[in-house]
């Protein structure tokens, strides 16, 4: 994606060291990070420097091949194990980065030079993550009639991925091809992703949008402002639930009710058929301080954060919910796009049945 003319990726790996966008700071500054160790990045991901599953997924799978570029030659594995813990306990809900990092570990766990097979692993899945989104952008494009008017929550842009993204992808391919779209986008409380990131994004792509209130998404509706909603996802249940940054579950439930057509937009990499439903996804719970106070520039441009809250009461953060399939009128994959179905989901792993999944089943067994 192109920023003042140049072309950079969300999170990329030279050498040992992995360099990324930092995401805390759009859209006010425009900074690459540098993490030198697999703990660097693996606090990156905490800190949510990097974001959206696909980047942390990337993120993730370069930090374990640094992982492995750092063991020491005796107890090499068991270096890299527990840096898998390390990596696998930063966020609990995006399904990339589990995928990812098994991925790696078994690959360079299993081959005569580890250091290299884990270099190699993580640079192709960086490579597989940009391709598939940029392929939903592809197969997206053909939802968006000319002229048409696209919702979307969170951000799921080219941020939240190595490029293109996935929500954004079939948008950004629309306007490129000489569609005229104009995208409704969520602030999406309380880290304001929508206002803050995709919002910076459509204006670099010079996409028509405007950002509208958490709680204002039925309004349009109501009034057929809006033609079609994509939305982004963490994590894809066996049988199509999918769950995604908190507040989708009441936009898909209102798009049903007012007959607006709601997609989620996701690479396979995001299913994961080891959770039967959306009850098993594990939902991250963050910092009440990021409901109780607002961060950004102050009037001297210098990063502060202020209270917005009444002083002396708690707050309630889940980070993530589930949207159950029967909302969804499809799921927008890198191949094809499906009807949200435990039927269709098996589909999407045929021939793969007997291949243990992260949770340690395999899509056979649930
Ligand atoms: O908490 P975040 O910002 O890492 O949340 C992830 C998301 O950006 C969204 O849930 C998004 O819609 C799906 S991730 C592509």
């Amino acid at each position: 994606m192109r920023v003042r003319g140049k072309h950079y990726k969300t999170v990329w790996m030279n050498a040992r060291s992995v360099f990324l966008i930092d995401q805390t700071l759009l859209p006010f500054r425009f900074k690459i990070v540098r993490a030198a160790t697999h703990r660097d990045t693996c606090e990156a991901i905490r800190a949510m420097t990097v974001r959206g599953a696909g980047a942390i997924g990337a993120a993730a799978a370069f930090a374990m091949a640094q992982a492995f570029a750092e063991a020491p030659p005796r107890g090499l594995e068991d270096y890299a194990r527990k840096a898998r813990q390390r990596i696998e306990s930063t966020r609990p809900t995006a399904q990339n980065l589990f995928y990812a990092v098994k991925r790696v570990f078994d690959r360079a766990v299993r081959s005569r030079d580890p250091k290299k097979a884990a270099a190699d692993e993580a640079a192709s899945l960086a490579r597989k993550d940009e391709e598939d989104c940029r392929r939903i952008g592809e197969i997206g494009n053909a939802l968006i009639k000319d002229g048409a008017s696209v919702g979307t929550h969170c951000n799921a842009g080219w941020l939240a991925f190595v490029d293109y993204g996935t929500a954004l992808s079939p948008v950004y391919a629309a306007a490129r091809g000489g569609k005229k779209i104009f995208v409704y986008v969520d602030e999406t409380r309380p880290r304001g992703q929508g206002a803050r990131l995709t919002a910076w994004e459509l204006r670099n792509e010079r996409i028509p949008h405007a950002i509208i209130p958490d709680n204002a998404a039925a309004y349009f509706f109501s009034k057929k402002k809006i033609d079609l909603v994509i939305v982004g996802a963490d994590r894809i249940a066996a049988n199509g639930d999918a769950a995604n940054k908190i507040g989708t579950l009441e936009k898909a439930v209102c798009a049903k009710e007012f007959g607006v057509p709601f997609y989620v937009a996701a690479p396979t990499s995001t299913f994961d058929p080891g959770c039967r439903s959306g009850e098993e996804i594990p939902i991250e719970e963050r910092s009440e301080d990021e409901v109780l106070y607002q961060s950004g520039p102050g009037p001297r441009g210098k990063e502060g954060r202020i209270r917005v809250a009444s002083p002396g009461s708690r707050a309630l953060n889940p980070a993530f919910d589930v949207t159950p399939a029967k909302f969804l009128t499809g799921i927008l994959t890198e191949k094809g796009i499906l009807r949200p179905s435990r039927e269709n989901v098996a589909y999407l792993f045929r021939g793969k049945e007997n291949e243990k999944t992260e949770t340690g089943k395999t899509p056979a067994q649930v």
